[in-house]
């Protein structure tokens, strides 16, 4: 029989060993050599009471302890193989592994060990299995509250749902994050400095909801910062002015992709107040300070608000009271009258009409703004109106029959379009389309065609101006010399003056001359 001192004598060695090699495995934890070091520690205790009581010799103690050396010996086996296969081996192919199923393996293998053991001294299994199947039975029952935490805790670790680190929230709003996921309960630890111990039965009865995890995506959640400005400042400025902010410049805690972004999600609620809802959505990185996250993020919005002129809401309700008399209504009509009289005047097709003529299509005019994107005249549509653009800019687009749509031109305030269908009365032959926040002026079909009849060389006069704005668009583009520019301009001039004559049934001198 070998000597039990050479034995311990190995196992000594291998403890050594495998504490060298732990310490050469990244990552590896050393916890579980402890057990070895506490198992390695009882054996040797065992020998040493062995051979103390082998000198009084009291048989049965010293046959007890030499089962116990032999129960010692497997359990060390057990315990620096499954340390050599989970700590050195798994940890060091970066195999990660749930603590349970490291726990579950060496559990069996001491139940299955303990059985040769016994077998080995005689003991009849069948009948201890009879038994045990009947203490189970009792044993069960009187632990389901137990055994359901255990069992939650075991398919927690091994279907990998949660894991330790991740935030989550609970179907009572706690959120917090994963520390531990031990057998019966799960520690979770909140912003406020709590621990909480749930019974992982108690987390498997309920909807987990894991924070800012997305298949294949970096773990980040999006949150929403809000705030209101009143109805008089255009969503569009508030959104460009607030993205401009968020996107300049890093925040801590604020994921770079996708970028903090700004919209307008609600107007005036059940029309008690005059203000628009905004919310700023940016992607949080760090979850344990969402609040100060969100607070760098209000104090941003702030001061771009501020150096854009833009206030934030009052929280309070306004009455304005205003003065609606005939007087006050006058003061008004005639301020916008002036306005836009200013602003037909500024661009070349309206700037040679009479002060008189210009007022008469200012006294019309509508004022319509458009947000981005939005399709002001469509290729192909009736024209009813003319376009003053005062802010922003178009873009003018053309489709070809075959389907080809391309941009043909970028107008800039200030500037006019949509004269050619209305003069000519042909369908529009282009389509614009705001750039960003547009405003325009509409002067109507009517109006103008009361100025044309009153003093037709009018037509004259704009069939110039829509000539020259086309022959220079047209030299641009095909590299006109000026004779053939002067050609085109003289042969343009007349065809859009014949179809403006045409449109608005106004005689021609010629006409004239010969009757
Ligand atoms: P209308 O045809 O009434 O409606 C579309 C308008 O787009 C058109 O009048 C012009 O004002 C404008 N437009 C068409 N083609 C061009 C172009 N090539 N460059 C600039 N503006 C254009």
């Amino acid at each position: 029989m070998t000597d039990p001192w050479l034995v311990f004598a190995g196992f000594a060695l291998a403890v050594v060993v495998v504490a060298g090699l732990l310490r050469l495995v990244p990552r590896a934890p050393r916890r579980r050599l402890r057990r070895s070091v506490i198992l390695l520690g009882f054996y040797a205790s065992v020998l040493v009471l062995g051979a103390a009581l082998s000198w009084t010799s009291v048989p049965g103690l010293v046959a007890g302890l030499r089962v116990a050396a032999s129960v010692l010996q497997l359990l060390l086996v057990i315990n620096l193989l499954a340390i050599a296969l989970f700590d050195l081996l798994l940890r060091g192919l970066r195999v990660d592994y749930p603590d349970i199923l490291h726990d579950v393996m060496v559990g069996a293998a001491y139940v299955v060990a303990l059985g040769v053991l016994m077998h080995r001294a005689g003991v009849n299994l069948t009948s201890i299995v009879a038994t045990s199947a009947v203490v189970t039975a009792v044993v069960g029952l009187s632990l389901q509250a137990t055994l359901g935490n255990v069992v939650g805790g075991i398919s927690l670790q091994l279907d990998d749902s949660i894991n330790e680190g991740d935030w989550i929230e609970l179907d009572n709003k706690t959120q917090g994050q994963v520390k531990k996921i031990r057998w019966r309960h799960t520690v979770i630890e909140t912003r406020d400095w709590d621990t909480l111990i749930i019974p992982n039965g108690q987390l498997m009865t309920q909807s987990i909801r894991v924070l800012g995890k997305r298949d294949g995506e970096p773990v980040q959640r999006r949150m929403w910062v809000y705030f209101n400005v009143d109805f008089r400042y255009p969503p569009a400025e508030v959104i460009r002015v607030v993205e401009q902010a968020l996107q300049g410049a890093p925040l801590e805690g604020v994921a770079r992709e996708p970028k903090p972004h700004c919209l307008c999600h609600d107007m005036a609620r059940e029309n008690g107040d005059s203000v628009c809802y905004y919310a700023a959505r940016y992607w949080l990185t760090n979850f344990s300070s969402n609040d100060s996250t969100n607070s760098l993020v209000r104090q941003r919005i702030y001061a771009a608000l501020k150096r854009a002129h833009i206030p934030l809401a009052i929280p309070a309700k306004t009455i304005f009271v205003s003065q609606d008399d005939s007087e006050h209504r006058d003061r008004k009509r005639v301020r916008q009258l002036e306005s836009h009289k200013a602003a037909l005047a500024a661009i070349d097709l309206f700037a040679n009409l009479s002060e008189d003529e210009q007022r008469t299509l200012a006294a019309s005019a509508q004022l319509a703004p458009f947000s981005a994107h939005e399709v002001i005249t469509r290729q192909g549509a009736k024209a009813h109106w003319l376009y003053v653009l005062l802010k922003g800019s178009a873009a003018v687009r053309v489709s070809a029959p075959g389907g080809d749509d391309r941009q043909v031109a970028v107008l800039e305030a200030p500037n006019f379009f949509g004269e050619m269908a209305l003069m000519t009365g042909q369908p529009r032959e282009a389509t614009v389309i705001a750039q960003g926040e547009v405003e325009c002026l509409r002067v109507d079909r009517k109006d103008l065609e009361g100025i044309i009849q009153q003093r037709p060389e009018i037509a004259s006069e704009i069939s110039g101006v829509l000539a020259t704005r086309r022959v220079e668009l047209a030299a641009a583009r095909e590299g006109l010399d000026s004779v053939a520019k002067s050609q085109r301009l003289s042969s343009e001039r007349s065809r859009i003056l014949h179809a403006i004559r045409d449109f608005f049934a106004l005689h021609s001198e010629s006409d004239d001359h010969e009757s």
